[in-house]
């Protein structure tokens, strides 16, 4: 089995749950960074990670996921929303759609602390956006229990 790891992340919290997906898919692996992401051809699984901007995956990880035809696809995300909130389960569904001949193996969301300077002007922004209420709870994620329930998911999947 050959499986390709792509993570787009600003700072690291995507990069977190792209390393525990590396280290719980077995056989042939391969992670890197969206910027030098190969051709999506020829793997059993492609998993694909981003963070969630202004309500959707990061213009990167979106310009991927365009590119990923048919492949085995797996996709895992943090953003600022609850990890059970409509926005977050919105954007999911969104990234979805921008692989829509994927064969989607599964998905794993969760919460990723979020930059303070960038806190502080979103606070300021009026409206507000919908997910900044839940922004306080992110500090401090992805955490182990995050990161556990990831390992669990991957380690299940049937690819
Ligand atoms: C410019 C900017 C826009 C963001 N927009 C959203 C958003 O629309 N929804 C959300 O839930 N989180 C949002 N966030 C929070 C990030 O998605 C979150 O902190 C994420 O874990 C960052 O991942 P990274 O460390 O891999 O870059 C935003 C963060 C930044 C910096």
């Amino acid at each position: 089995m050959k499986s390709l790891i792509v993570y787009s992340s600003q700072t690291g919290n995507t990069l977190k749950l792209a390393m525990t997906v590396y280290t719980a898919l077995p056989g042939e692996k391969q992670m890197v960074a969206v910027d030098d992401a190969p051709v999506p051809a020829g793997y059993d699984c492609i998993a694909v990670g981003f963070w969630l901007q202004a309500g959707k995956p990061d213009a990167k990880a979106a310009a991927y996921l365009q590119k990923i035809g048919k492949a085995p696809l797996f996709l895992f995300a943090t953003h600022g929303a609850a990890a059970d909130s409509a926005h977050a389960q919105n954007a999911m569904a969104y990234a979805q759609s921008l692989a829509p001949d994927a064969r989607v193996l599964g998905t794993f969301n969760c919460q990723g602390a979020v930059n303070p300077r960038v806190l502080l002007k979103i606070r300021n922004k009026n409206p507000k956006p919908p997910w900044i209420g839940d922004a306080d709870a992110a500090a401090g994620h992805p955490d182990e229990e995050d990161l556990g329930r990831l390992n669990d998911i991957v380690t299940a999947l049937v690819i």
